[in-house]
């Protein structure tokens, strides 16, 4: 059994933890303690109902821009997964980034499948150029990106800016990219 909870700082370095072999494989980006003490109020972990109270799994919500914001550094324990606790994460964050008042929350993700199931939408990345603006520039993935944008609406008609920027150049596809099958 486990329970969903706002993360405490004493969580910091156990989140980093999980996070830490997907980072290695290009898969997350890397998190710090002092990064994930400093957005702990953005924080949701899973906790086992055990006495020491293991943490299997967490996400952050970041703000990208007023309206938009990103699902980011899910994570859940290898040995926890396939049980709905991403899906459940994924749930809450939904309900705070509507509570927080954004009109979007979007993914950036090499699972986009996860993201299907829970309404998230494919769209290009330049719709979600904040995300570019503040962190693909930096990924060592941005002339060869291989990831899929996905969003989903918080409020039934979103009026979003024109992100797109003409000074910085969109990450390139990974020549493996391919576009999502949403019929089969
Ligand atoms: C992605 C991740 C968070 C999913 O967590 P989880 O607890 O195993 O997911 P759930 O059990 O809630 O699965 C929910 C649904 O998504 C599907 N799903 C889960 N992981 C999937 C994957 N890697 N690919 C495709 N579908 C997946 C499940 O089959 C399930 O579908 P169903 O409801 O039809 O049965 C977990 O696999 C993980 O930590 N992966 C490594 C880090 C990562 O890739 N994070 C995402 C960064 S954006």
């Amino acid at each position: 059994m486990y329970r969903l909870e706002k993360a405490r700082a004493e969580d910091a370095p156990r989140l980093q933890a999980l996070v830490a072999p997907h980072a290695a494989q290009d898969v997350m980006l890397p998190r710090t303690v002092e990064s994930i003490v400093q957005t702990l109020p953005d924080w949701v972990v899973a906790a086992a109902e055990t006495p020491a109270r293991e943490v299997i799994g967490g996400v952050c919500l970041t703000t990208l821009a007023p309206e938009l914001a990103e699902v980011r550094s899910l994570v859940v324990d290898p040995d926890w997964q396939g049980k709905g606790i991403g899906r459940r994460l994924v749930a809450r964050v939904v309900e705070m980034a509507r509570a927080r008042g954004y009109q979007q929350l979007c993914a950036l993700t090499l699972v986009p499948e996860f993201f299907l199931g829970m309404d998230f939408r494919p769209v290009e990345v330049a719709d979600i150029s904040p995300k570019v603006w503040v962190d693909c520039q930096h990924c060592p993935k941005y002339e060869c990106c291989d990831e899929y944008a996905l969003v989903v609406d918080l409020v039934p008609n979103p009026v979003l800016p024109n992100y797109r920027r003409t000074d910085l150049p969109l990450p390139k596809k990974s020549p493996n990219w391919v576009p999502l099958d949403l019929v089969s």
